[in-house]
This record gives C-alpha cells, structure tokens and sequence, in this order.
C-alpha cells in the first residue's frame, strides 16, 4: 500500500477529495464506494468545493452497509447520513446512490440484490474505508471470510459501544448489520483507507504490516493491488 502522513484529518479530507474529482472529471460516469463513521466527514466536508465546476449528474454510488431493522428516517440510518452528508451537499442524484436495504421485509435477498446493483454499476472506482478498533472494514467484523459478500452479520459488542456516540443509548444501537463483504471491497478498483487518532494505530499498523488474517480484517487490503492509506501522526505511530 502506499502510505500517505498528513498533518491532520482536514489535510486528508482535501487530498482525497481532490482524488475524487480528478477521478470524476476523467471518468464523469464513476462509481463512488462511500463510506459511514466520523472518518470520512472531512472527506464528505472539502468535496463540495472541490466539484464545484466539475458534473456529477452521472455519478453512482454505493455504500458499504446500513444497519438491519433501523428505521430509514432515523438520523443515524446509514441512508439518511448518507443522504445528509454526500448526496445533499454535492447535488447527487439520489437515485444512483444505493445504500443496503437494511428493512426486515425481503432482508433475504437484500444482499445479493446490491452484489447484482454494484455489477450493473460496473464495479466500484474508488471505495472510501474507515477501520475500526477491532480491524473491522464495513461491518466485516473479526472472522469473516475474505470471499464474503453482502450479507447480514452480528455486530460484536465492541462495534456497538463504538457507536453507541451515535444513539441515545448503546441500547438502541442495532444488533445486526448489512454489509459489503470482504471480497465485494477487494473488487473495486482502488481502495483508500483512512484513520485517525491514536485509537486507531493498532488497528492501521496490523492491517498495512501484520499477518493477512481473518482476524484482523483490514488486513484484507495487503491482498489488494492498488490501496492508498492515509493516516495522520497518531494514527501511523505504530507503523514501523
Ligand atoms: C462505516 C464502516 C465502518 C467504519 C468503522 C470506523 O461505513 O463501514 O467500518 O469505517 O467502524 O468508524 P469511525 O470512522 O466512526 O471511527
């Protein structure tokens, strides 16, 4: 992977911006893989700016879960923060931004549904990735297969504390999740990582450096051709 240190999360906020537009004014029809959490806001926040000039009309995207059972007009459905943070701002068309159907009616078919979606797409170009302290990448959490595809997981305990910031109480965090596989991200064509803050050096340090395992699954990027990772000071302090 290519390692890139900024000073700050803003500082890589617009270096991955600038990316994605570049990537939009080559390719006006690409296919955006946008993720969720407090990582990819500064993202999210110096894109705007950025596209200014640039057409958008035709871009897709995906997002890389949702929470199963969550109200859809809940503020913290992954669909409304997707809707609230990227589409809105950025004048998307909100009918090529797809985020995993996390109601309970049809949740069977749901995830072969956004597999076939992505396909039509043609494949994601550039997929934004947080990690969470445990090395989770969407809500691929320790042990899942490398293969994977979308489909409903248990969130671990750890994961819904994580979130619990949130919700009112760590009791309305959802039990359960629908996600991109591992294997569905290892299918776009590049993967960008990004983490901040001290809290997240172990996880960054074992997912570029550490074994490829399933237990640690952000180490499914080392499997991955073309992947920039950028951290800043604290996150990177535990590279080598
Ligand atoms: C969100 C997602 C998760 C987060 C991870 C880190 O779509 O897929 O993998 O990226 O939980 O969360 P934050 O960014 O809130 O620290």
């Amino acid at each position: 992977a290519e390692i890139v240190i900024v000073p700050d999360a803003a500082a890589a906020g617009i270096l991955v911006a600038d990316e994605i537009a570049a990537l939009i004014r080559r390719t006006p029809t690409a296919v955006l893989g946008l993720a969720t959490g407090s990582t990819p806001l500064p993202v999210y926040e110096a894109l705007p700016s950025r596209l200014a000039d640039v057409d958008v009309s035709q871009v897709r995207g995906f997002a890389l879960d949702e929470y199963v059972g969550i109200d859809p007009a809940h503020p913290e459905s992954y669909r409304s923060v997707i809707a609230r943070e990227v589409v809105e701002p950025l004048g998307l068309d909100p009918a090529r931004i797809r985020v995993p159907d996390g109601s309970l009616e049809g949740i069977e078919h749901a995830g072969d549904d956004y597999e076939a979606a992505i396909e039509a797409a043609g494949g994601v170009d550039l997929q934004i990735l947080g990690i969470g302290t445990d090395g989770h990448i969407g809500f691929n959490e320790p042990g899942s297969s490398f293969a994977s595809q979308t489909r409903v997981k248990t969130l671990t305990a750890q994961t819904r504390q994580d979130n619990a910031r949130f919700f009112d109480s760590i009791d309305d965090v959802p039990m359960h999740c629908i996600t991109q596989g591992l294997g569905t991200i290892l299918q776009a064509r590049h993967l960008v990582l990004l983490a901040f803050g001290e809290g997240k050096a172990a996880a960054v340090a074992s997912a570029v450096e550490g074994p490829v395992t399933a237990s640690l699954p952000g180490s499914a990027i080392q499997l991955h051709p073309h992947v920039t990772v950028v951290v800043d000071e604290a996150a990177a302090s535990r590279l080598a």
